[in-house]
């Protein structure tokens, strides 16, 4: 299956993001929508910014960057988001019954083809995907925070999430330059945050038991861990 076009539900600090790699470093036509002009306003004024910063370093020309921006256009409407989309990426608040709410819509507008997938941090995909008539085509879609410079998407699957789905995933975030990590299971924190989580709060408890000062944390890990 060829992907040509991406849809972003979520303008903010993930959305408008994931929407520029998508038109800049992939060269998809995208997508991206909101709930207010306003938030969309901001997404691509966002975008433009960074945009703006590339060329001022001179790794992009201005036509480029005119080409990138005209490449992603904002909607408030649902179907015209999703309407031809090969990939929907999600990127709204983190609750579950809005994710859910989104989905079904994306399963009523998007095309059968569809892949559809969310940027949850915590959220069960299997749960998210219930909601759906092709939970097949559901998974998780993780970028790090900011999208333009993280290199990392962690793939997560949900109970019925398919092969197939995996490989569309595997081969946009590729397109965009990324590297992918498979997490097998939709478990808490996937692979990242499950690391991640339980070394910030240990942090956290060694400060609180006095053990050592939170500067000196903060050296051990930078120059301990690299
Ligand atoms: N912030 C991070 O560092 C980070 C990192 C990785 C993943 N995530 C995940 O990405 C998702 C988005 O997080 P964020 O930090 O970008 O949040 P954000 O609040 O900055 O952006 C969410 C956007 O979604 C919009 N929105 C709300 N309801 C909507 C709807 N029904 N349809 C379309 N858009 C809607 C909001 O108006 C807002 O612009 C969350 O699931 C979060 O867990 C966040």
């Amino acid at each position: 299956m060829e992907i040509r076009k991406v849809a972003v539900i979520g303008a903010g600090l993930m959305g408008h993001g994931i929407a520029q790699v998508a038109a800049q470093v992939a060269g998809y036509e995208v997508h991206l929508k909101d709930i207010k002009q306003e938030f969309l306003d901001k997404g691509m004024d966002r975008i433009k910014w960074s945009l703006g910063k590339l060329v001022e370093k001179e790794k992009l020309t201005q036509k480029d960057a005119d080409a990138v921006m005209e490449r992603i256009h904002p909607t408030l409407d649902m179907k015209t988001a999703v309407g031809e989309a090969d990939i929907v990426i999600e990127a709204a608040p983190e609750k579950l019954q809005l994710k859910q709410t989104l989905f079904e819509a994306f399963d009523e507008f998007a095309p059968d083809h569809a892949v559809l997938t969310s940027n949850t941090s915590s959220i069960s995909i299997t749960e998210i995907a219930k909601t759906t008539k092709q939970p097949d085509k559901v998974a998780g879609m993780y970028f790090f925070n900011p999208p333009q410079l993280m290199k990392l998407v962690e793939i997560v699957r949900g109970e019925k999430t398919s092969d197939v789905t995996v490989e569309v995933i595997t081969i946009v975030s590729q397109k965009m330059r990324r590297e992918t990590v498979l997490c097998h299971r939709d478990r808490l924190g996937f692979i990242v945050n499950h690391i991640l989580v339980p070394a910030l709060l240990d942090a956290i408890r060694l400060v609180g038991e006095g053990v050592a000062s939170l500067e000196d944390i903060d050296k051990a890990i930078r120059l301990g861990l690299n």
